[in-house]
């Protein structure tokens, strides 16, 4: 089993109460105040470990980690010690990882709408690899290229035109898509970029079919369609390009419902397929990339929140509130996304109910989880909500004017903090009163 096939963080133990990386997470919350957001060291680096290992067969391959999913300096420490590298979208993911230390030429830039800002200080520090995504992207880095006198390398993204069967939202790679070009446009983009930009190198395609996807069938398509598009610009145009980025998107086991498969398993089943297309078309030494974000980090965190108000309707929910909500954790509330939970100092406890678990903000919406079957609860108590690694703290927001809540990492008993929790301070660190205010 991956570790994207499990609910709950491989260290998860327990004792008499809940216990991470072989950290009692009562004792977290009291360290560090709850809410509290927590990473296992551990099972971050088993599923980098998993990639690698299932790739191996693969000789050339870079996994890069989509950095969207949870972007903060530690994390991106551990992945690329790992031996990943970064798919960023944004100059911060960019000064995030050139501040962290980790060699620019490990990143790819990926974004359907690159800030002319953002392009400048990639190509000045260096970033590896850039995916072009549209006209804009390529008229800028042929500004940005000519100006410097400094060549870049990219991939063309393209939209394969594959539906697959997941949230409407995160779906990437259909046809009415904002992301990548059409098939139809892409030998246009080709002749731009050889006409007029020599300073940029066209290496080769990139594609990306959506997020939290169980099925394989829709990488053996999108490979077939990326290797078929490759050769077929290759020969048109007399290229060479030998890189092929995959994207990622591969899901996660939120709930017992949920049945992501296995990384080795589809390793196999890409690598299967590219070799089949890469002899059919006497292909050789095609450099691979994929982008996995949310099978990397989703599974080593788990979000640490304590229990408050406690609402029973006359013949109706029981609601549960926790001092977080929709702020720290917006997956539900914008994809209905469920989630699951414990009660980390009830785990041996017998006497259950049905409550639901609702958020402190100001919205009804804010609902982490409905209907679920826990020991009985009272304020104080701590519940610990499974998988909630990816898109939480990095689509966090400060609704209803609430500080961001803080990270730990944990490992071998020991606990760190990664994320700062804000202050009060930090909330109105922005704010200016104009003199004629005052
Ligand atoms: N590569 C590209 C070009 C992407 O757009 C994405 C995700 C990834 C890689 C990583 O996909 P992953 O392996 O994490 O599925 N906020 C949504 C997910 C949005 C994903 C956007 N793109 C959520 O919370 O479910």
């Amino acid at each position: 089993m991956s570790v994207n096939q499990r609910i709950k963080p491989i260290t998860t133990e327990i004792k008499e109460n809940l216990t991470i990386g072989g950290c009692d997470t009562l004792e977290l919350v009291k360290k560090y105040g709850s809410p509290l957001y927590v990473i296992d060291e551990l099972t971050l680096r088993t599923i980098c470990r998993e990639y690698i290992d299932a790739f191996k067969n693969y000789p050339n391959i870079t996994v890069l980690y989509a950095s969207k999913a949870l972007a903060t300096s530690a994390i991106f420490k551990i992945v690329t010690s790992e031996g990943l590298g970064l798919d960023v979208v944004s100059g911060g993911e960019i000064y995030t990882a050139y501040k962290a230390g980790i060699p620019m030429d490990k990143l790819m830039f990926n974004g359907n709408n690159k800030q002319e800002w953002e392009l400048e200080t990639a190509v000045d520090v260096g970033v590896g690899r850039f995916s072009v995504d549209n006209f804009n992207d390529i008229n800028l880095l042929g500004k940005i290229t000519e100006s410097r006198n400094k060549m870049v390398e990219v991939l063309l993204r393209i939209t394969p035109g594959i539906d697959c069967h997941t949230h409407e939202y995160i779906q990437t790679g259909h046809l009415d898509s904002k992301f990548g070009f059409d098939l139809t446009q892409i030998d246009e983009a080709v002749s731009l970029i050889l006409s007029k930009y020599p300073k940029i190198s066209i290496r080769g395609l990139h594609a990306h079919i959506g997020s939290q996807i169980f099925d394989s069938a829709g990488y053996v398509d999108e490979a077939k369609i990326l290797v078929s598009e490759l050769v077929r610009i290759n020969k048109k145009y007399n290229l060479s390009m030998d890189e092929l980025n995959l994207g990622g998107g591969l899901g996660v086991k939120y709930t017992e419902n949920d049945t992501p498969p296995d990384v080795k398993d589809i390793a196999e089943i890409v690598i299967n397929t590219l070799n089949q297309e890469f002899d059919k078309n006497k292909l050789k030494d095609i450099k691979l990339y994929i982008e996995p974000g949310r099978s990397i980090i989703s599974t080593s965190g788990v979000t640490l929140y304590t229990v408050g108000a406690i609402k029973q309707v006359p013949k109706g929910t029981k609601y549960v509130s926790v001092d977080g909500g929709m702020a720290d954790n917006p997956r539900p509330a914008m994809y209905q996304a469920e989630y699951v939970c414990d009660v980390a100092n009830k785990m041996n406890f017998e006497d259950k109910e049905i409550v639901t678990i609702a958020g402190r903000y100001c919205e009804s919406g804010d609902i982490l989880i409905k209907d679920i079957l826990l020991p009985k609860l009272q304020a104080g108590d701590v519940i610990c909500v499974y998988n909630t690694g990816a898109y939480n703290y990095s689509m966090a927001s400060n609704y209803n004017r609430v500080q961001k809540i803080g990270m730990v990492l944990v490992n071998n008993s020991q606990s760190d903090i990664i994320v700062y929790r804000e202050t009060l301070d930090d909330l109105i660190s922005h704010d200016n009163i104009p003199d004629r205010l005052n």
